[in-house]
């Protein structure tokens, strides 16, 4: 199957059989890559809790909220779902440990090389503490990781439900997101479909190219 064919195959689950679970080795893979999601300046301004148990699926779906009810059964039936989390304040300390992995990782040739990075990852964050708005930017890397997991489980033929039908300050409180620094954003169910699912199988619908797309 060709990158593209998955993408055009996959869709949102409604429905997971709780029966069949999806294998470990393929959760792994999933999980990998979202760890090695993109960021700008590798700012990698997040944390994702993977919610497998069935007590915490239980915490979860309760936590997101009656209000969003309709999104409990994805919950509870799938194999899993990631609480995609956002950090809220980005600090030196923190842009200094990302230094150091990378240094530890053999990227920097030179020391000017390692402090011209380090720079340019100060001037970015900094434009954002001064704008006010780390929590934002921080969501908008996050939802890279988010695509990228979607794409990711349609190449390992793996049905997901992207979640952002939830109580937010519900599920940090449950989860003790704000006390790590971090708040959540969207969830990602994965597992694999039931025979109820009424969205199986229905064609997709996009705006046309000639509107989304302008060439020039
Ligand atoms: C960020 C985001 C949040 C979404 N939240 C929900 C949700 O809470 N519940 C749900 O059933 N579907 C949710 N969806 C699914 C969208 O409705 C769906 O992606 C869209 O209609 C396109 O259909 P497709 O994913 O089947 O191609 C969400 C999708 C995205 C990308």
């Amino acid at each position: 199957m060709s990158f593209l064919d998955s993408i055009q195959s996959r869709y949102t689950a409604k429905a997971y059989d709780k029966s069949k679970q999806v294998p470990s080795e393929l959760a792994e893979q999933l999980i990998e890559a979202i760890r090695l999601a993109p960021s700008s300046v590798n700012s990698q301004p997040w944390h994702f809790v993977i919610v497998e148990s069935e007590e915490a699926k239980q915490r979860l779906a309760t936590a997101i909220g009656e209000q969003f009810a309709f999104n409990q059964p994805k919950i509870l039936n799938s194999s899993f779902t990631i609480i995609f989390c956002a950090r809220q304040s980005i600090s030196d300390e923190y842009l200094e440990h990302i230094t150091e992995l990378e240094e530890a990782a053999g990227r920097f040739p030179t020391a000017e090389a390692k402090a011209g990075v380090h720079g340019g990852r100060q001037f970015f964050t900094g434009l954002h503490r001064d704008a006010g708005d780390v929590p934002e930017w921080a969501a908008r890397q996050l939802y890279l990781a988010l695509g990228g997991a979607m794409y990711t489980a349609a190449a390992l033929k793996l049905d997901s439900t992207p979640i952002e039908g939830l109580d937010m300050q519900s599920v940090d409180a449950e989860f003790g997101l704000a006390e790590k620094g971090m708040a959540s954003q969207v969830l990602l169910s994965v597992g694999y479909h039931s025979d109820e699912d009424f969205n199986y199988g229905v064609a997709k619908s996009r705006l046309p190219a000639d509107e989304v797309f302008t060439r020039l």
